[in-house]
């Protein structure tokens, strides 16, 4: 079954355990970390994801996009994120980061901008529990959705099939009901939506509309078959 994971990037920041709450029912709540290097937004570090952690049963999926992860990434395990994902553009060392969020037992997942190409990391993905392609340019909510990334989504999902590895592809930036399916058809199974969420009237209605969707387009992709 598809995963919808909202994000808090389009909630109200000052009312986080309200807005995590909106979406009962999520499989994860994604939580995007910005440090105005990396991206050229800010905002918010490691005592926020602690203090969320705290309020919310949903677990935390976080997405880090910030310079040195090597050094940072860890924090936000001990902080009690369920999953870490680091940009690969900047990893210094991205096999022994990956494996050091695992040893502190987060969920290890790694994100490429539009421009990074998949095929370089084909034997990293065994050291992975996801893989994040983003489908907008990193930094900002309510952005248009890159369709130029779906061929790539594509290749991801056969390099999986390859190397029958239990891999999950998260696909982030521009996810609505209008683009949902294609990302689904093409091979994503795990889907970030802020807008398109947080800008429902019912929060938890849209996750479960969204959902839905993405189970028809990929009941009939030859990917899921069998799953
Ligand atoms: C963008 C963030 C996304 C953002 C997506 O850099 O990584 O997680 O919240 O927002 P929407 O779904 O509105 O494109
Ligand atoms: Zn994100």
């Amino acid at each position: 079954m598809a995963q919808i994971n909202p994000s808090i990037l389009s909630a109200d920041f000052a009312r986080l355990a309200d807005e995590a709450e909106a979406v009962r029912g999520s499989d994860w709540l994604h939580v995007d970390v910005m440090d105005n290097h990396f991206v050229p937004n800010l905002t918010l570090g490691v005592p926020i994801v602690e203090s969320l952690a705290r309020a919310t049963d949903i677990p935390l999926d976080l997405h880090l996009m910030i310079e040195d992860p090597d050094r940072w990434a860890p924090q936000y395990v001990e902080a009690g994120a369920g999953s870490v994902t680091f940009h690969v553009e900047a990893a210094a060392a991205p096999v022994r980061l990956a494996r050091e969020i695992r040893a502190k037992g987060a969920r290890a997942s790694m994100a490429l901008k539009p421009g990074t190409p998949i095929e370089p990391y084909e034997d990293l993905l065994p050291e992975l529990d996801m893989l994040l392609i983003m489908t907008v340019e990193p930094g900002f909510g309510g952005q248009a959705f890159l369709d130029i990334m779906l061929p790539k989504i594509r290749r991801t999902r056969e390099l999986i099939a390859k190397h029958d590895l239990e891999l999950w592809l998260q696909v982030d930036g521009g996810v609505s009901a209008s683009t949902i399916e294609r990302c689904a058809e093409a091979g994503a199974d795990v889907f970030v939506a802020g807008s398109a969420v947080y800008g429902a009237e019912d929060p938890a209605e849209a996750v479960r509309k969204l959902r839905d969707l993405a189970d028809r387009a990929s009941a009939d992709a030859w990917w899921a078959c069998g799953h």
